[in-house]
């Protein structure tokens, strides 16, 4: 580890740059124009989960087909009773004016040829009201978010910069704190991965916005930054966690065995009317919901998920051979070029499609003004739990998430800003006694057992049985990391494979805990509910 160490002061900390990160970033920065702004990101600068969506985001634009009221109701009914309708209602009615924000910043939404823009739909909507850029509708928000950032001169932007762990009381006093006791946080622990030192970063406010954590499954959508090394560190640092049993599995990602993360097949093609036929062909979605094809995601991932136990098939088919083949390529280029890529021509061929992990619903607890259980400490986007959700999120209402709760925060800063006092005493980070790791396929091996683990026992269909193993494997797993951890010299893979024991562990128990199947969460074992 390099000798050189460093305490960095800020004013604000941003760790992620995702949608939530980016857009706190741009608004603190541009209302506390004195003020300091650092985002710290692990890898390249857009390289998140927001980077790779498609579908794109969901709010009630064209009022004279839509309402409010529609959409609230969408988003309880595909949250299966648990979410929270105040938090539901102020999303929703929130979504127009930041969608505009995003507009302002320079994001181009597709438009119709009479100039309105072009509203798609996905699974679990009652109407038409995903804004989307073609099928890449994240790399376009990151596009304009990240060239705003770059224009706004007190933000500092630091790449391959991965954060550790939070500075709390427990680095200060040295003292072991319970989670019953209130606690402050004064920053960050972050590894320069280019100068392999840790710098710690002394921030009045931090905000976590580090996503999601897909990678603790075999097969995703989500990249391989996507550790869940925010509900970790946030759970280290006493922070309350809740729902993290709600993982998401997306019905369709493309079958090509050996990519990864999966290439997904976003639901908007559904929402133009595709269809799910079994291997042999056969439509099967009206044995499962009357909504067919676009009943919400849980119900038709579930719905896959048992056909492909029933027949023993790797795959289930979309068709979308019956889609005017014009209309499709201009709203979904990318999905066309992938499939053509793969010798699949969407015109003539059906795609083979089998579900993946896809987005955890549940998190970092916070409330309507995106504060955590930790004072001075905001978390925004998928590591949360925001309440929005429930037992299942509706699609395209994560991006929208990330956004309302950045403002939110922000909007809270500007009544308690000028009140918090720059921290002292912060201690450094004490690396002494570790020793370089010389086996680093240790980590290799114990990242893919988690994988194994998760995928067999805690996936779309669970048991009691399967989650006993998973505790029983995973306790083990967390035994020798620990050893690991203690006496190594830091790594981002080291880091990572401590988080994603971490969530794989708090999954399995938030999902041992769980007593009535929910939304995106089944245990078999439980009262048996219509698949
Ligand atoms: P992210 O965009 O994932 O950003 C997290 C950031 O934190 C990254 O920059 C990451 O590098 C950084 N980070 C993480 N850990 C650390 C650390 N330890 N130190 C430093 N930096 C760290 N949702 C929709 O609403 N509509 C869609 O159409 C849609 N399509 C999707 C398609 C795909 C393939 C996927 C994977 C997801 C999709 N989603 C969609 C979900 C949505 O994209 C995400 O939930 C959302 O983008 C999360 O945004 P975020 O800002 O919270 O996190
Ligand atoms: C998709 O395009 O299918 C993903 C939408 C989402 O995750 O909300």
């Amino acid at each position: 580890m390099n000798a050189e160490k460093k305490i960095y002061t800020t004013d604000f900390l941003v760790i992620g740059s995702g949608i939530a990160g980016l857009s706190f970033a741009l608004k603190t920065a541009n209302h506390f124009k004195d003020a300091s702004i650092t985002i710290i990101t692990k890898n390249e600068k857009n390289e998140c989960n927001t980077k790779y969506a498609q579908g794109g985001i969901s709010t009630v634009w064209d009022t004279t087909v839509d309402s409010f009221e529609q959409h609230i109701e969408d988003t309880l009914i595909a949250g299966d009773g648990l979410c929270d309708k105040e938090i539901v209602k102020m999303v929703v009615e929130a979504a127009p004016n930041r969608l505009q924000e995003l507009i302002n910043w320079g994001t181009n939404f597709d438009k119709t040829q009479n100039g309105n823009y072009s509203l798609g739909r996905e699974g679990g909507h009652s109407q038409d009201r995903i804004l989307h850029h073609k099928d890449i509708t994240g790399a376009e928000i990151e596009r304009a978010l990240i060239e705003q950032v770059e224009k706004t001169k007190n933000i500092t932007f630091l790449t391959y910069h991965y954060a550790i762990d939070l500075i709390t009381e427990h680095q200060v006093t040295k003292k072991q704190i319970t989670r019953k006791e209130k606690t402050t946080c004064f920053g960050a622990y972050v590894l320069d991965q280019q100068k392999n030192s840790v710098k710690t970063f002394v921030a009045k406010v931090t905000m976590l916005a580090s996503g999601g954590n897909g990678q603790v499954y075999s097969t995703t959508t989500n990249p391989v930054i996507a550790t869940g090394d925010g509900i970790a560190m946030a759970y280290r640092a006493k922070a309350e966690i809740s729902d993290v049993e709600f993982i998401q599995f997306h019905p369709t990602a493309l079958y090509n065995p050996g990519e990864y993360p999966a290439f997904l097949i976003s639901e908007a093609v559904r929402g133009e009317g595709a269809i799910l036929r079994d291997f042999e062909g056969n439509r099967f979605m009206h044995n499962y919901d009357k909504r067919e094809e676009l009943a919400s995601r849980d119900i038709v991932a579930r719905a896959i998920d048992n056909e492909l136990k029933k027949s023993g098939a790797p795959h289930v088919y979309l068709d979308c051979t019956h889609i005017n083949f014009g209309a499709f390529k201009k709203h979904f280029p990318n999905i066309t070029e992938k499939c053509l890529s793969l010798g699949i021509d969407v015109k003539k061929d059906f795609i083979p499609v089998s579900p993946a992990q896809h987005y955890i619903c549940g998190g970092v607890n916070i409330n309507k003004k995106a504060k955590t259980s930790i004072k001075n400490l905001y978390a925004s986007g998928e590591v949360t739990k925001s309440g929005l959700h429930g037992a299942n999120r509706l699609a395209s209402n994560s991006l929208l998430e990330g956004i309302v709760f950045s403002h939110n925060a922000f909007d809270n800063l500007c009544k308690r800003f000028h009140k918090i006092k720059m921290p002292n005493n912060v201690p450094e980070w004490n690396d002494s006694g570790v020793v370089k790791n010389m086996e680093n396929i240790l980590i290799t091996h114990d990242r893919n057992e988690v994988k194994t683990i998760m995928s067999n026992y805690v996936g779309i269909v669970r048991s009691n049985e399967r989650l006993l193993r998973a505790e029983k494997r995973l306790l083990n797993l967390y035994e020798d990391n620990k050893r690991l951890y203690d006496h190594s010299e830091l790594s981002v893979d080291l880091c990572e494979l401590r988080n994603l024991i971490t969530t794989a562990y708090l999954i399995t128990q938030f999902s041992k805990n769980r007593k009535e199947n929910k939304g995106g969460f089944y245990n078999a074992d439980l009262i048996k509910k219509e698949l």
